[in-house]
């Protein structure tokens, strides 16, 4: 997908009409950016491997590689 300079990932994501970023890890309810400032956590996706992100903090960047959470981000 394409997404603006400077934008964030749950911005870009919003905007290709993406609206469930991630399942609880205890019932699998669906979740998605609610605040858009990093206070609320239902926006959590996986960012280039790594778990537990925060896509409304994070700019993309090209070749950026995102994924939906499910469940917690395991050890
Ligand atoms: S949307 Fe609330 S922390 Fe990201």
């Amino acid at each position: 997908m394409t997404a603006r300079e400077g934008e964030t990932v749950a911005a870009a994501l919003l905007a290709s009409g993406m609206g469930v970023f991630r399942e609880t890890a205890v019932s699998g309810a669906a979740r998605g950016p609610w605040c858009m400032m990093g206070v609320c956590f239902d926006c959590l996706v996986e960012i280039d491997g790594v778990g537990n992100r925060q896509a409304c903090m994070v700019e993309v960047t090209p070749g950026m590689v995102v994924r939906r959470m499910r469940g917690t981000r395991g050890v």
